[in-house]
């Protein structure tokens, strides 16, 4: 007969261990276990719950022969019941250990249960390799994080963040919180925009990063700051963004850029360490020049070998249009191609406008000499895939060989994570760190048709380019800098400019009227006015961090609540419509049809 379930109250009760703690040496000892019913195997006179906690599982054995009314109340569970348990710690026999559990030689014999609360169905099983669709999972995400992975990434995403606090305060940096509700910042996003109740038709900007202020806390003195800190910015999303994320935020005074590595190596070592991994330093340092020239682009992969230019050893425009670059592509491993896959490759290459030759042997015969050298060069060994890549139009851009690099780097992650089941080469537990130095101080903007900061308007000239500010924008080295692991930009910086006649002539350069200038940022130029420090820092993506440490590949694996693709939060349907009533508080009035 159906009975009804009675919930218990806690009352007093206390638990004494953790469902990840028991072990043989344990035995005899009296235990009270509180958690989540994972599994329940009903045997009739006898029933086993795998009972959970964040530390782990733990058998409890109910025995009708032993305690009828305990095993009685037991048969009402069913899975992510909420159960406290009182009972004895006892070893179990050799042939039921189990040794997928850390508890797994022990079970508790319970003698006494409290149900605390019941569970609908969970919509999934709180399994490890239990596929499930995004959707879902997002919907229900307080169930989601109940799953073995994802409760592992949010503890690593704590430990590191203490870890970063433990050591950024060994190194004498304070923690100085900034505002949120603030004015708009240039990080190149769009701002999330909060309306004034108080005063109608005016806005508050949520910080894209807190830039400006860390830089006036350089001002006041405070000379090296740090946050953990979350910054918001409305842009499309992709598996590494989301409109809300989290810097591990710096600024120092009197850098030297180098002393800003010399934080950041050993931090970084610092965090990898807490997932178990040790990283030799320092890391290569390569200008954003040699990046382009040996990878194509500004966050290269290391895993996979460099690119090489090789036009000087063909005879002029033989393989594409002269003072363009030629490149060898060379993928170690990946042994021979069928002629479809020859022709995909050929194919990602073409859209992107390069010529492909991927035909060696006809190539050999008609430049015997040169392809020995490119061989040479390259190093390419008989399994190996070398491609050649030339650019199959005219120059395009304001630095044409840039566009033939980043294609020819787009062909050969294509083709290295396309065979990578042939070579391995990208290994995700293999981290290679690097430091893309001397990056441009503009790039140029095609719809705006002007220069734009490559990194923020803050950013340092070159020291030997300050001439070239206004006379070769597109050759102006910027003291800026990012470190970059497997092909993901984890963090970004540069030293600042802390003299006011430097940062007017660079907003002039991005062609700010002095008037635009000083209505966004004219705080900012006042308080260099007032003997700023020249100072520097960087900003470290967290959740790009913890995804690569925790092996994941979307960074909404380590945020607990991240919100879709469309930027929607599925579990409480953000954003979503408000009251009339709350428009009107706030001056605003919607335009008919939305
Ligand atoms: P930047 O804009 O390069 O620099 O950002 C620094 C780092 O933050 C991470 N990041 C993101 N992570 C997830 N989702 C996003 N939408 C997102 N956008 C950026 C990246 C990136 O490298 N103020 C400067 C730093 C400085 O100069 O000190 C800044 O914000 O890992």
């Amino acid at each position: 007969m159906e009975q009804t379930l009675v919930l218990d109250f806690l009352g007093e009760l206390r638990r004494t261990h953790s469902c990840g703690e028991l072990r043989a040496s344990d035995a005899g000892t009296r235990t009270v276990l509180m958690g989540w019913v994972h599994r329940r195997r009903d045997l009739g006179k006898v029933i086993f719950v795998h009972l959970r906690d964040r530390e782990g599982v733990t058998q409890v054995v109910f025995n009708e022969g032993v305690n009828p009314g305990v095993h009685d109340r037991a048969e009402m569970l069913r899975s992510e019941y909420v159960v406290a348990i009182e009972g004895t710690v006892a070893l179990r026999t050799p042939e039921t250990i189990n040794p997928n559990l850390e508890t797994g030689e022990v079970e508790v014999r319970a003698e006494r249960i409290w149900i605390l609360n019941d569970s609908r169905t969970p919509p999934f099983p709180m399994e490890e390799n239990v596929d499930v669709a995004e959707d879902v999972r997002l919907k229900y995400r307080y169930a989601d994080l109940r799953r073995p992975h994802m409760q592992r990434n949010l503890v690593l995403r704590s430990k590191v963040s203490f870890a970063v606090r433990e050591f950024l305060d060994s190194q004498g940096f304070l923690e100085i919180e900034t505002p949120f509700m603030t004015r708009s910042t240039p990080e190149g996003a769009r701002d999330f925009l909060v309306p004034s109740r108080l005063q109608p038709g005016a806005f508050y900007a949520l910080p894209q990063s807190p830039q400006i202020f860390k830089q006036l806390l350089m001002v006041s003195g405070f000379e090296k700051y740090f946050q953990i800190v979350r910054c918001f910015r409305d842009e499309d999303l992709r598996a590494d963004r989301q409109p809300e994320f989290t810097q591990i935020d710096l600024e120092m005074s009197f850098p030297q850029q180098e002393q800003i590595f010399e934080v950041i190596e050993p931090l970084v070592q610092r965090v990898c360490a807490v997932a178990g991994y040790e990283i030799p330093a320092p890391f290569p340092r390569l200008t954003y020049a040699e990046a382009m020239r040996s990878y194509g682009t500004d966050k290269p992969d290391l895993r996979l070998p460099p690119f090489h230019a090789v036009e000087d050893l063909f005879p002029d425009a033989a393989l594409g249009p002269a003072g363009l670059p030629l490149v060898a592509i060379l993928i170690p491993g990946v042994g021979p191609l069928s002629r479809r896959e020859r022709d995909e490759l050929k194919a990602f290459g073409t859209e992107r406008g390069l010529r492909v030759y991927d035909d060696l042997r006809r190539l050999e015969r008609d430049f015997a000499e040169p392809m020995a050298r490119v061989r040479g060069r390259t190093r390419a060994a008989e399994n190996d895939l070398l491609l050649l890549a030339g650019w199959a139009g005219e120059p395009k851009g304001q630095r044409p060989e840039e566009s033939v690099f980043q294609a020819c780097g787009q062909l050969r992650l294509y083709a290295g994570q396309k065979y990578n089941d042939r070579h391995l080469l990208l290994n995700p537990a293999n981290f290679q760190f690097l430091w893309v130095v001397d990056f441009p101080m503009f790039e140029w903007g095609d719809e705006e048709k002007r220069w734009n900061a490559a990194h923020h308007p803050f950013t340092s000239v070159h020291d030997d380019d300050i001439d070239k500010l206004t006379a070769d924008p597109a050759r102006c080295r910027a003291k800026s800098y990012d470190i970059v692991l497997n092909g993901v930009e984890l963090g970004s910086g540069s030293i600042r400019i802390h003299r006011r006649d430097i940062q007017a002539k660079v907003f002039n350069a991005l062609g700010f009227s002095d008037e635009e200038a000083r209505r966004r940022f004219g705080f900012l130029l006042e308080a260099l006015e007032y003997g700023a420090p020249p100072h520097g820092g960087i900003a470290l993506g967290l959740d790009r961090f913890v995804m690569i440490l925790a092996g994941e590949n979307s960074i909404r694996e380590v945020i607990p609540f991240p919100k879709t693709a469309k930027g929607t939060d599925l579990m409480c349907d953000a954003p979503s419509p408000v009251p009339p009533e709350q428009l009107r508080d706030l001056g605003l009035q919607l335009r008919r049809g939305q």
